[in-house]
């Protein structure tokens, strides 16, 4: 019987190491990745009506919405282009495995996670050319997954 209790007793640590070591995990991404809308699957990207083509959308008279597809070893759409003066919201998922989403020179950073749904809302007050860089390694191209922003 303590036997027993020894092995119940373990298994109970275990299972709240576990519980622990997700939330965490989880409520440290949200943290970085700021709002989250509604999740979607990667087998479900093809048919979601935000991602199914990754693109910008015109929302209001200087706001745009941007649906970006981050996958082994691009970002789509690429270029992204916006005009100036323009408020733009970014929803960012990825199709495989965690990438991110960065544009140096912006507050713009992100993860791109499997399953969830990055939300971002940046100001562009001015033209000009961003790179899009992918922070998190993703596999042996990592190194090579960029894109780019456009202002005009
Ligand atoms: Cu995608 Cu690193």
């Amino acid at each position: 019987t303590y036997e027993k209790l020894w092995l119940a007793g373990s298994f109970v640590l275990i299972v709240g190491f576990i519980v622990t070591v997700t939330y965490g995990s989880v409520g440290l991404g949200i943290d970085m990745i700021g709002e989250e809308a509604d999740g979607v699957s990667p087998d479900e990207i093809s048919s979601d009506e935000r991602f199914s083509e990754p693109r910008v959308e015109q929302v209001g008279e200087n706001e745009y919405e941007v649906y970006v597809v981050a996958m082994t070893f691009i970002f789509q759409p690429d270029p992204i282009e916006v005009p100036a003066n323009s408020e733009v919201t970014f929803y960012v998922t990825s199709r495989d495995v965690i990438h991110g989403f960065e544009v140096p020179g912006t507050n713009i950073n992100s993860m791109a996670i499997p399953g969830q749904v990055a939300e971002l809302t940046v100001e562009f007050d001015e033209p000009g050319t961003y790179g899009v860089i992918c922070n998190e390694y993703c596999g042996p191209q990592h190194h090579t997954m960029e894109g780019s922003l456009v202002v005009t």
